[in-house]
């Protein structure tokens, strides 16, 4: 009932040809692909543009990696959800550990991001996930669950039933090489539809995807996206080359 979310987040990686050249290889390797999953692809802004107009008229679902609280006004440096829908972007992430690590993104500013995204109609990919102290301190969970409870306070249902999605990134996995096991990450997972389902109900707790990121390569896909609430993967490095990340999509 859930259709696996295959999601590739560029970072601060490529140049203008490179990115173009990637998405047009993903775009040719879509087109013979089964329709039976989706992708997504978050490049740098400034090659949104780019990449946009190679993806036209393709499913891939193109994605900024982040997006103002703000809708417009002095606010140098950020880009706002209007902008986004105009370069046509329909998505976004929010809440990326980076983000909350380097660029000071706290639980409020995620929340205002992800209530203006939504409200914008922008499919939204919430992201979440302890750091290794916390896990070794078996906090895993309480951080996870109020990183949810803050950013999806005043969130209605009907817009988490359409336009959301989660991403499990445990911090200590990102670029680490080290995956979270397909037991660990399914035991978060179903944590994270159970926050769901007493914050939405059922009905939407069962129709919003929850990708796990974190050191997803193509021979780890297939058993992570085999347990039973994961629902896609959210992939950096290895989503910067068009064969293994096509693995993965495929995997
Ligand atoms: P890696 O796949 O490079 O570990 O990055 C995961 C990530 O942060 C995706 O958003």
């Amino acid at each position: 009932m859930r259709r696996p979310l295959i999601a590739g987040n560029w970072k601060m990686n490529l140049d203008r040809a490179s990115a173009s050249a990637l998405a047009r290889s993903l775009k040719n390797s879509m087109a013979t692909a089964g329709a039976e999953r989706d992708m997504l692809l978050a490049p740098p802004y400034p090659y949104l543009a780019a990449v946009a107009e190679i993806l036209e008229g393709t499913r891939i679902i193109l994605a900024a990696q982040d997006v103002s609280p703000f809708d417009s006004g002095a606010y140098t440096g950020q880009v706002s959800t209007g902008m986004l829908l105009d370069l046509g972007c329909t998505a976004t992430l929010v809440g990326h550990s980076e983000r909350r690590a380097i660029s000071g993104d706290t639980d409020e500013i995620v929340h205002d991001k992800v209530v203006k995204a939504l409200d914008a109609g922008l499919h939204t990919v919430l992201c979440v996930g302890e750091v290794e102290s916390e896990r070794e301190r078996g906090e895993a969970e309480s951080v996870v669950r109020r990183q949810l409870s803050v950013a999806l306070d005043g969130v209605r249902a009907d817009q988490a039933s359409l336009k959301l999605s989660v991403a499990y990134e445990p911090v200590w996995a990102i670029g680490t090489g080290k995956t979270a096991t397909s037991a660990d990450a399914q035991e978060m997972h179903h944590e994270i539809r159970e926050f769901l389902e007493s914050s939405f109900g059922g009905d939407v707790s069962a129709r919003v995807r929850i990708l796990y990121g974190g050191s997803v390569k193509p021979s780890n896909a297939g058993e992570l996206l085999a347990a039973e609430d994961i629902d896609g993967v959210l992939v950096g490095g290895a989503s910067l080359d068009a064969e293994s990340f096509s693995a993965i999509y495929s995997a």
